[in-house]
């Protein structure tokens, strides 16, 4: 099955992308990992990225479609769940392209919705383990007590203002990406509040009804 799991950062994207790659099998691609694991590693494209990532911007669109079509390409193009990807127009009809080249077309998208107010409260108590980049949060999935809390930390673009930022280009830039998928009847709506275990029974169903209709 190949997926793309779409929202707002902060929605809930990775959280449940994980789950999904433990329990369906499905490869986790997801450009903001890539990207940040790059900038972590200073490769030229880390560097290129980084003052994007840092303002909250997006990446331009010709690095980012490389790095999400040779990872979809090294997973063998099948079983995957797009986790940040594609995130502009121009992003969704390359990936439509990309489809229709290898014959292996997206299955489904699906859209996580999240009210303002809870994105903000979940970016802001999230905190991610400085070298393997899993994601935990203060209060709903707090880390182990055996992982190092000096390891323990919040990432660069987790601050207030960048917080805002991310969400008003999220609206500009990705959020017509739901249009371009309905019109292509391929927009699966998923409620992403409640609990994390909560969530992940939704898009289950979700995804069987899908399969069945
Ligand atoms: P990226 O890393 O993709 O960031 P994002 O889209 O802003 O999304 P987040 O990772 O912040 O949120 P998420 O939806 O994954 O939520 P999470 O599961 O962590 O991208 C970062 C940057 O890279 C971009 O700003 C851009 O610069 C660049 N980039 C990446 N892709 C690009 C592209 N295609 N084009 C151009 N640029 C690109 O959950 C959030 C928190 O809430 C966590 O603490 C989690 O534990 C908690 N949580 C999750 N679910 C629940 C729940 N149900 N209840 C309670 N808490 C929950
Ligand atoms: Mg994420």
């Amino acid at each position: 099955m190949r997926l793309i799991i779409f929202g707002p950062p902060g929605a809930g994207k990775g959280t449940q992308a994980g789950l999904l790659e433990q329990r369906r099998g499905l490869v986790q691609i997801s450009t903001g990992d890539i990207i940040r694991e790059a900038m972590k590693n200073e490769t030229p494209v880390g560097k290129e990225a980084k003052a994007y990532v840092e303002k909250g911007e997006l990446v331009p669109d010709t690095v980012v479609r490389k790095l999400a079509e040779n990872a979809i390409a090294d997973e063998g193009y099948d079983d995957y769940v797009l986790d940040g990807y594609p995130r502009t127009t121009q992003q969704a009809e390359w990936l439509t392209e990309f489809g229709e080249e290898n014959d292996t077309p997206i299955d489904a998208v699906l859209s996580l919705e999240v009210p303002d107010a809870v994105i903000v409260e979940r970016l802001s108590r999230r905190r991610v383990h400085a070298e393997t980049g899993e994601t935990y949060h203060l209060d709903h999935d707090p880390p182990p007590d055996s992982v190092d809390p000096d390891l323990i930390v919040q990432r660069d673009d987790d601050k207030p203002e960048t917080i805002r930022n991310r969400l008003s280009v999220y609206r500009e830039e990705t959020q017509p990406l739901e249009d371009y998928y309905a019109d292509r009847d391929a927009l699966v709506t998923v409620d992403g509040q409640g609990d994390i275990e909560e969530v992940y029974t939704r898009i289950e169903t979700a995804l069987d009804e899908r399969v069945a209709a």
